[in-house]
């Protein structure tokens, strides 16, 4: 009979046995589903009736790897690579049926298996580099006795998946197919009933050529020299590890370098960039319905930029700037970026001509009437883009102030650009949800990442401008450029680094001092911002500085930083240096009441409403 509890459902096909991982949302190899698995192979080569096992996945997704909020805590067993040794050291064959993403510790599981077939849209990866740490399931070792050194480091090197032909050619994968994966899985996986499959742990194709393999490994040796995160070099030594040593010795080497990875604060900190974009991806608003946005206005000279990524998005733009010597200007400052991108060889002269086609400048407001968006880049041109623009149509204000009260408070929303790549979603009280959902879609057409914030918003620059106040304050009060910057530089900030020293990055005790001085800076106006409400979680922030402005992800965020620290000490160092400058350190209470009840930042997290995250 069918079993149908938990993570993992049974069913029975003749002599194969079928094993349906059912964890939503993305079917993550957490301890209940391990030990699930686990038991069903214990069965499956206990039961004479079983011929093969077919490991298949429900949902959306083969899993996509290790459940990473366990990373950090003590591991339980079965851990992975034992379940994944576990899997391979079957008797019967066992077969992994592949679709969405397999990735990280979701590949390995699959790895371990005797066959593989996906469906032609999967994507098959080893993303854990990104995450500061390697395949620590026995990828390092198995995927380059399947694929070769050189292939399998740009794997776990570059952390990009690679569609299901691609992992075919490789030699990842036995079979890919169009569709009806189920059914193809399931024939297959009764052929192979009574067969004995090699083990991966006992294959070498990809290691016939001795010479190769050691070149590839020499050649990302020395790419990786001088890396500022451990794990590109660890994953060598490892891939290196594989040619060497007996697969025994090579999994406990893996294991040592994997166990020494997810300990570092760089691992940490990337694991904590991970969640915090996900979580900033939960707006309240996502139930609402977006309006259709056919045509996308702008008004005012200064919204060019946007203007040209809407244009490259496809949009037809229309843009609106009634004084004309600033409208030639813009279209000049657009023209240029295009000349750039076709000289740099990323736009073909057709998709140019293609983008400009779709561009309709204007002097007046009455250009906006079929717009479904209007950017207001000017908030002295907001009442005629109010007035010009149709009935519901969204008003994204892209300045610094507060949306002002106005009939059509409903439609606005102020929408701020952060270094290119993150929109800033200032909500107002009267903001309605369609006009947030229609904005977030909009950006998100245009390539942006999204944050929510109140308004007036304007988070990832009021904190980087605090970092900054610091930085100007410790150069005034004689700190030399030099050491600064290489503080700040040897931190991963050298955005914030005074222009004038370029030494070498710096990890001393001042160093430490410069960096505690900058960062608290940064993380006690972040507290104002949770504080007013601007910010919805201290994460939240954390994620707009490393999307929005180059802060490096590796140190988690402000917001983190000081967490990983202790609101204690912050709380002790700003009541020190709050008495020099107080306009920078004078400290957030929020801050003091959370130091008080032994809290972290993430704790006001947890309490700040959650929203829900749209398809
Ligand atoms: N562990 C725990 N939770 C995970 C997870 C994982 N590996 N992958 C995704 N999730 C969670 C997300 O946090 C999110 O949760 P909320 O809904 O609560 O926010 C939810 O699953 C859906 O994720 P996304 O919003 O990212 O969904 P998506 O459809 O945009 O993307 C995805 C899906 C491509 C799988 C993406 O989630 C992803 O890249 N996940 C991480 C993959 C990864 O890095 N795997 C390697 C893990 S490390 C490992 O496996 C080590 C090892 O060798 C043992």
């Amino acid at each position: 009979m069918d079993q149908q509890a938990g993570p993992l459902r049974q069913e029975r096909h003749g002599a194969v046995l079928v094993l349906v991982i059912d964890a939503p949302p993305v079917n993550a190899l957490g301890h209940a589903l391990r030990a699930a698995l686990w038991q069903a192979i214990e069965v499956a080569e206990a039961d004479a009736t079983v011929g093969a096992v077919l490991i298949r996945a429900a949902g959306r997704t083969f899993p996509a790897g290790a459940d990473i909020s366990e990373f950090g805590q003590p591991p339980r067993a079965p851990q992975l690579p034992d379940l994944c040794d576990r899997i391979e050291a079957c008797p019967k064959p066992v077969l992994a049926a592949i679709h969405g993403t397999a990735l990280g510790g979701g590949l390995e599981l699959a790895l371990a298996a005797h066959a593989r077939i996906a469906r032609a849209d999967a994507m098959l990866g080893l993303p854990e580099v990104t995450l500061g740490i390697l395949p620590g399931a026995g990828g390092t070792q198995r995927v380059p006795r399947l694929i070769g050194a050189e292939q399998a480091l740009r794997l776990m090197l570059t952390g990009k998946p690679v569609p299901a032909a691609e992992a075919l050619a490789l030699g990842l994968l036995d079979g890919v197919v169009e569709d009806g994966l189920e059914v193809a899985a399931l024939r297959l996986a009764e052929g192979l009933v009574g067969r004995r499959l090699t083990a991966t742990r006992d294959r070498r194709e990809g290691m016939r050529d001795g010479a190769a393999y050691q070149a590839a490994v020499a050649a990302a040796r020395l790419a990786q020299a001088g890396a500022r995160l451990p794990a590109g070099a660890r994953i060598v030594d490892c891939v290196e590890a594989a040619q060497l040593l007996p697969i025994e010795q090579g999994m406990v080497f893996e294991r040592a370098a994997f166990a020494d990875l997810v300990a570092t604060p760089e691992a940490a900190g990337l694991r904590h960039a991970f969640f915090a974009e996900r979580a900033a991806a939960r707006f309240p608003e996502a139930k609402a319905e977006a309006r259709p946005v056919a045509q996308l206005g702008v008004i005012g000279a200064a919204g060019s930029d946007l203007a040209l990524l809407a244009l490259q998005a496809g949009c037809p733009v229309v843009l609106v700037e009634p004084n004309r010597p600033q409208l030639v200007e813009a279209l000049e400052r657009i023209a240029a970026a295009q000349e750039t991108a076709v000289q740099e060889g990323r736009l073909t002269p057709a998709a140019r001509d293609a983008d400009w086609e779709r561009l309709t400048p204007a002097l007046g407001a009455a250009a906006l009437a079929d717009s479904d968006l209007v950017l207001v880049a000017d908030a002295g041109l907001l009442a005629e883009a109010a007035e010009a623009a149709p009935p519901g149509a969204v008003l994204a204000l892209t300045g610094r102030g507060a949306l002002p009260d106005s009939p059509r408070a409903s439609d606005m929303i102020g929408l701020r650009l952060v270094g290119g790549r993150l929109a800033e979603l200032a909500v107002g009280p009267q903001t309605a949800p369609e006009a947030v959902a229609t904005a977030r879609a909009v950006a998100r057409r245009l390539g942006l990442l999204c944050l929510r914030a109140a308004a007036p918003g304007g988070i990832a620059g009021r904190v980087m401008l605090a970092g900054r106040a610091a930085v100007t304050h410790l150069l005034a009060q004689g700190e030399a450029p030099a050491r600064v910057a290489g503080a700040l530089r040897g931190f991963g900030l050298p955005q914030l680094a005074p222009e004038a020293a370029a030494e070498a990055p710096e990890t001393g005790a001042s160093a430490g001092r410069i960096i505690a001085q900058v960062l608290s800076a940064m993380a006690n106006e972040g507290a104002r911002l949770l504080e007013r409400g601007i910010a919805q979680r201290a994460s939240d922030i954390d994620f707009a500085l490393v999307a929005g402005l180059g802060f490096p992800r590796w140190q988690g965020g402000p917001m983190f930083w000081a967490d990983q620290r202790g609101l204690l000490i912050l709380r002790r160092d700003l009541a020190e240096w709050g008495q020099e400058a107080p306009e920078i350190w004078a400290m957030a209470p929020l801050i003091a009441d959370l130091a008080a009840q032994g809290g972290h930042f993430a704790d006001h997290a947890a309490q700040a409403g959650s929203g829900q995250k749209d398809a």
